[in-house]
């Protein structure tokens, strides 16, 4: 069975003043779900003891000229066991390409953290009825060889329901995550995001092939993550 993972992603919010949300989800009762906060970086080694955490991005490198950069290594160091990789606001705003997001996920395995991948189609390519193939695409561009359900999570991520409050519906998402359990075997943890809050966390976490959300803006208060950690448990 693939691990149930609820990831919350706060992209770049948080202060310290934010480490008080944190410390009220390391409390949450998560039964066999598996909880992960990817603060901004400046908060890693400041996370509560026992909270799993994950960085939002990594360099290919492993430490050298790249100002502004961290690498894998730097999260790990930091407390880190996970970091996103491909995420679409970094496909969009790094101009990241599949191939630099293989080279990411590839530097978070050699530095022992797992890799959260994230793919997703826009509103365009959705309309065009390009989803699968788009995907599909995205997978075989990115993903290194060699991932197993102990160093990959998949986090599909539709564009345009992210931080739009447009949340996909089941049976957009079941159509998706069926197809990647096709192809990615019956044991990678499988995530869904975009939009995702307390009020829809359940009927999204019915799904069979949905193992958990990555969420973002409902991540960064602990009274609106906690209900979706309890809705997954
Ligand atoms: O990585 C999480 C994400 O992009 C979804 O964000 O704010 O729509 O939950 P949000």
């Amino acid at each position: 069975m693939p691990t149930k993972i609820a990831a919350g992603n706060w992209k770049m919010n948080g202060t310290r003043a934010a480490l008080e949300e944190a410390h009220a989800i390391a409390q949450v009762q998560s039964g066999d779900a598996q909880v992960v906060i990817c603060p901004p970086a400046t908060l890693l080694t400041s996370m509560p003891e026992g909270l799993a955490t994950g960085g939002q991005y990594c360099h290919p490198a492993t430490s050298g000229a790249h100002t502004g950069d961290l690498s894998a290594e730097m999260l790990a160091d930091a407390g880190a066991s996970y970091c996103i990789t491909g995420h679409s606001e970094r496909r969009t705003d790094h101009k990241e390409t599949d191939a630099d997001v293989r080279a990411q996920t590839e530097a978070a395995w050699r530095a022992g953290l797992i890799a959260i991948l994230c793919i997703g189609e826009t509103l365009d390519q959705r309309e065009a009825g390009e989803t699968l193939a788009v995907l599909s695409e995205q997978l075989r561009g990115s993903l290194p060889d060699g991932a197993t359900a102990e160093t990959l999570i998949v986090a599909y991520e539709p564009v345009w329901a992210i931080g739009t409050g447009k949340v996909a519906t089941p049976d957009q998402v079941a159509e998706v995550h069926d197809a990647l359990r096709d192809q990615l075997g019956a044991e990678i943890s499988l995530l869904y995001g975009g939009s995702v809050k307390a009020g829809n966390a359940a009927e999204l976490f019915a799904l069979d092939n949905v193992d958990g959300a990555l969420v973002g803006g409902a991540s960064l208060k602990a009274k609106d993550f906690i209900p979706i950690v309890e809705a997954l448990a």
